[in-house]
């Protein structure tokens, strides 16, 4: 598989529409017309036409599916590297190019931010597996288990889950031996990969871990110059050429540079939104920082939140899970955006996140102030 070829595909150049239909001397939009070619290029879950500087960790994470094409099982591995260094959007190339390959491979992503505990992890491999999600009440993780692996096995057809953002399914332990030691009970071979930051030990007891011995595939910061050719990309792809320049691009990175790539991605978005607004044809210098600020301001919604997370924290420790329900008594907030703001706070260092062991022996994150 030339993984290189197959990412990178280029649109062709007259793809670009012909902005310069709007060039009357005047340097105005007129109404209804756009700055975006793609807006859906800066989608949260869009899969970016171009993907450079990860072909190493590509190839990585196919070599480990490629046993399965000998009928082996396919190797684990942790897959490790700050937010918004690409993991997710390779485990989704690699299993959409490997999907393509063979009937036989049953491919999962999880979101542990989303399906974070046994059951709700084991529900979303039978909705993938079965095509349906199972009774939310009234039956066990052990039925769904079995259906799984019963249809795995007529099927004849492996199983590899990927666990994003793993640290926050409670009791991993569990999930990883389950999934690893499904062999002894059926013919159906498995496989468990693990996504995380570095910070996340993945800490797994000693019963997973002789299950899992798993090679890790690192995925490490861009450079500010890596960031830049990205978002260039990502602007050549989303927006009409002429409209944000290189010396706008290079602010962006820089701050990008500081925070993360998806706050850039987003960054450029609201900057090229605001022009479109002001009915401008281009983005200036100047507009970065003030869209920057108002951008800060209009998190104020999280901002809000996160004054919350930190009073609550003054007052006494919390495990993840306590704290998203005392934070949800005062707003409501989806368990995947309090994970990201647990995430902000943690990389603003203002608290800390250390891993626990539950008392039903679960593993449990310990959340307290810097
Ligand atoms: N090498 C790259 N080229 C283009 N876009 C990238 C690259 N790496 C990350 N991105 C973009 O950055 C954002 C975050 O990437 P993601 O894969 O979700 O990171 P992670 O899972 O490591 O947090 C996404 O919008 C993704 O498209
Ligand atoms: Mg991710």
């Amino acid at each position: 598989m030339d993984w290189s070829v197959n990412l990178s595909s280029v649109l062709p150049n007259d793809f670009i529409v012909a902005y310069a239909s709007f060039s009357m001397g005047i340097d105005m939009l007129w109404h209804g017309q756009t700055l975006f070619k793609q807006p859906e290029v800066f989608d949260y879950a869009y899969l970016p036409e171009s993907f450079e500087y990860r072909s190493g960790q590509l190839q990585a994470l196919a070599d480990c599916i490629k046993p399965c094409f000998q009928s082996l099982k396919p190797l684990n591995c942790k897959i490790i590297g700050e937010t918004a260094t690409g993991k997710t959007t390779s485990l989704k190339l690699v299993f959409h190019e490997a999907e393509q390959e063979s009937k036989h491979l049953m491919l999962v992503h999880i979101n542990g931010g989303i399906f974070s505990n046994v059951f709700a992890v084991f529900s979303r491999i039978h909705k993938e597996v079965l095509g349906y999600e199972p009774p939310s009440a009234g039956i066990s993780v052990k039925d769904i288990y079995e259906k799984i692996f019963s249809s795995l096995e007529k099927k004849k057809q492996t199983l590899l889950v990927a666990l994003d953002d793993a640290a926050y399914i409670q009791d991993l332990n569990k999930v990883v031996y389950d999934l690893l030691r499904a062999y002894e009970l059926f013919h159906v071979k498995t496989g468990v990969w693990l996504v995380g930051t570095p910070k996340d030990k993945f800490a797994l007891d000693d019963k997973s871990a002789s299950v899992f011995s798993g090679q890790a595939v690192i995925f490490p910061c861009y450079t500010v110059e890596e960031l830049f050719t990205i978002l260039k990309k990502r602007a050549d792809y989303g927006v009409h050429r002429g409209v944000v320049s290189d010396d706008v691009l290079k602010k962006i990175a820089g701050i990008t540079f500081q925070r993360d790539l998806r706050f850039g991605i987003e960054l450029l978005k609201m900057i090229v939104l605001e022009a479109e607004n002001k009915s401008k044809k281009k983005v200036e210098v100047e507009d970065v920082e003030r869209v920057l600020s108002r951008f800060s301001f209009s998190e104020k919604g999280e901002n809000f939140l996160e004054q919350e997370i930190l009073a609550l924290l003054r007052e006494q420790n919390f495990t993840s899970g306590e704290l998203h329900a005392a934070l949800s008594k005062k707003r409501k907030i989806p368990y995947s955006s309090f994970y990201r703001l647990i995430e902000e706070l943690r990389k603003k260092r203002m608290i800390e996140v250390e891993e626990k062991r539950g008392d039903e022996g679960g593993r449990t994150r310990e959340i307290r102030l810097k």
